[in-house]
Formats: structure tokens, sequence, C-alpha cells
């Protein structure tokens, strides 16, 4: 029986690096056996331009039929214009939302080749080894909002952040089972000093990790984990926080690593995962054949492991990245006089030609 993965290559950069990504999808599929057939689709601004709209009926049809999508970014100056309601950015929240994708995983791990890419000393980051697990269907992303009006003189907007019990603790469990299976750490991180939804927040963290005994649950405010996360990037495990709070904190976690180009994620509900690389569609270099295809490659890894379910596949690809990096091959993001430069497409080949079955 074949697998269907959805492909959407989106804009800018998007598409050449799911080109590389596809090609080891590919590669270590055939490897281990894995069925694949692949279906592209549009979203973003490619689509706004052929359809009017940025998530285009087909698209989701397809989507919550395949067994997994691959996304490469959308969105980039040419659509900033757009009226608010069709923003290229609109694709990817209404894709979560219509797959009802609740949990973002986001790992940052440094491996011994990229220490010296970090911006934070070699004896604060070596080992480093964190799993960002964001909430991604709720909040304030998903609340009521009112724009300011300039036409009717309303010169006020706001945003409403809600969460239910039910939100906090599906993804909190999830955030247990996966601390289980690395160093049994969980930091809930939110604003309870603050907040009503973070207070709600941590009280269900409290009463679904208790559930877990051999995870150890602590909580830490928002504004104190930014600063943890910079002086001791070590000490955490699987960090579980709300969706506003997430995307700040991954992007900050992600330059740990040296290039937000390496940074994979996977977005996970009951149904279809989603995976893209957490940078985004990068127009001043688009086109160019010089991005960094490895966090869409190792996003393909984590399609591999969580909705393909072969782990031996995505370790494969993950050891095949990593060996690529030891050997000295880096784009132009990472690279540094005495290592080689190599193109998207090239960074590609050398990754394939690493990969063991
Ligand atoms: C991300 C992005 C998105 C987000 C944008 C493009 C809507 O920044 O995936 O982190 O804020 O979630
Ligand atoms: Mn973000």
């Amino acid at each position: 029986m074949s697998r269907q993965v959805v492909i959407i290559k989106g804009d800018g950069v998007g598409e050449e690096v799911v080109a590389a990504a596809r090609r080891i999808l590919t590669k270590a599929a055939d490897m281990y056996r894995l069925n694949i057939s692949y279906e592209e689709h549009l979203a973003g601004g490619a689509a706004i331009d052929r359809c009017g709209t940025p998530l285009p009926q087909a698209t989701i049809d397809a989507a919550k039929q395949s067994a997994a999508v691959l996304l490469g970014a959308v969105g980039g100056p040419k659509w900033d214009n757009v009226p608010p309601a069709i923003r290229a950015e609109k694709a990817i929240l209404g894709l979560r939302q219509e797959l009802g994708l609740y949990a973002n995983l986001r790992p940052v791990r440094i491996t011994p080749s990229l220490i010296r890419h970090s911006p934070l000393k070699p004896e604060y980051i070596a080992g480093a080894d964190i799993l960002i697990m964001r909430e991604l269907n709720g909040g304030v992303y998903y609340g009521d909002r009112q724009e300011a009006d300039a036409s009717t003189g309303r010169d006020t907007a706001w945003d409403r952040e809600v969460y239910s019990k039910n939100e906090v603790a599906r993804i909190v469990k999830m955030a247990c089972e996966a601390a289980r299976k690395r160093r049994g750490k969980v930091v809930s991180v939110d604003k309870a000093n603050v907040l009503a939804t973070s207070r709600l927040w941590r009280k269900t963290a409290e009463e679904t990790a208790a559930a877990y005994p051999d995870v150890a649950l602590s909580h830490m405010y928002v504004d104190n984990c930014a600063m943890q996360l910079v002086l001791g990037p070590k000490n955490f495990d699987v960090i579980v926080t709300s969706n506003l709070f997430g995307d700040i904190l991954s992007d900050e976690a992600a330059v740990l690593a040296g290039s937000i180009g390496m940074l994979p994620s996977a977005s996970l509900g009951s149904g279809p995962g989603l995976y893209e690389p957490i940078h985004g569609s990068a127009p001043d270099i688009a086109g160019k054949g010089v991005a960094n295809p490895l966090g869409t490659i190792l996003s393909a890894a984590m399609l591999l492991r969580y909705s393909l379910d072969c782990a031996p596949a995505a370790d494969a690809v993950e050891a095949a990245v990593e060996q690529a990096l030891a050997d000295g091959y880096r784009t132009a993001d990472l690279y540094q006089p005495g290592l080689t430069k190599v193109s998207t497409e090239e960074m590609a080949n050398i990754v394939e030609a690493r990969i063991q079955g």
C-alpha cells in the first residue's frame, strides 16, 4: 500500500528546499521499503496568484486524505499588501486548524559539527538537546480580534487569548510522553504572574503531569525562560508552552544551532502531520540555489518518524545530515573558512550519498 505525501513548495526558497528534501525522502523510503507517492498542491503566495486564496480547498482536501504534508515556506514581499484575510500566513494557520495540528515539535540539537557555528561559547552550548513543544491550535493566534480602522476612527485593536483545560492537558500529555523517551524533564513555560490563561496552564500542567511520576515537571516564566535559554541551554530537555510563547522561544532557540536554516519542525494532531523547516521563504536568496536545505531534510526525517512510523529511516537521514556536516560541507549561511561551501542541490547530493540502509 502506498502512503500519500502531499508536497507544498510554497514561495521563495520553498521550492528549492522542498525539492532537496523530497529526494532524500525518496531515497530513504526506497532503502527502507516504504512505498510513498507524492501529490503537489498550492498554498501561500503561489496560491493567491493562481487561485485568489492562500489555501485552496483542493489543498485542504488532499492534505486531509494524506499520510503527511511536507511544506516549504510561504509568503514574501509580493503579497505583503494583500487584505489580512488572504495573507499568505493564513495558509499555514488554516492548515494547522483544518488538520487539528495542536502540537508543534521543534527540536534543537547541537551536534558536534554545529558547536563552532553557535553564537554561544562552546562550553555553554556543547551537548544542548532541547525539544520545544508549542501548542499550535489555540491561544491568541485563534482568539477573537478587532483591528483598528482608520476609516471609521477606531483607534483601538485587541487580540484575545483563550485556552481551555483540555487544550492544555493534551499538549502537556504529549510533552510528558516525549520526555519519557528523552531525559525525563519537562519545563512548562507561562506568564502565570500576570495572565489568567497562564494560571490555568500551570494548574493543568500540574494535574496532567501527576500521571507521569517518572517525569519531572517544573515551571518557568517566559521572560526568565528567554534568558535561561542563552545562559544554560543544556539544562533544558522538553519545553512545553503556549502558541505565542512557543513561536518566540523557538526562534531564539533556533539561533543556538547557528542558523535557523538547520531547524526542522513537525506539527501533529490526531490525523496527518505537517512537516516544515522553521525558517521562512527568504525572498532575498530565493532562486539562487544557496538556501540551506537541511531544516527541510530534517523535517522529512521527522515525517518518516512520526507519520510513516519508520524510526530507522529517520535515524538514517539524521545520521547522513550529521555526516555531511562532519565532512565539512556547508551552505552559505553556515560557511566558514576551512569548510566546503556547497549549493542547495549539492548539499542534497551529499546527504543522499550518506544515507545508509
Ligand atoms: C512559525 C511562523 C508562523 C507562526 C507565521 C508564519 C504565521 O512564524 O511557524 O513559527 O507565527 O506560527
Ligand atoms: Mn515563528
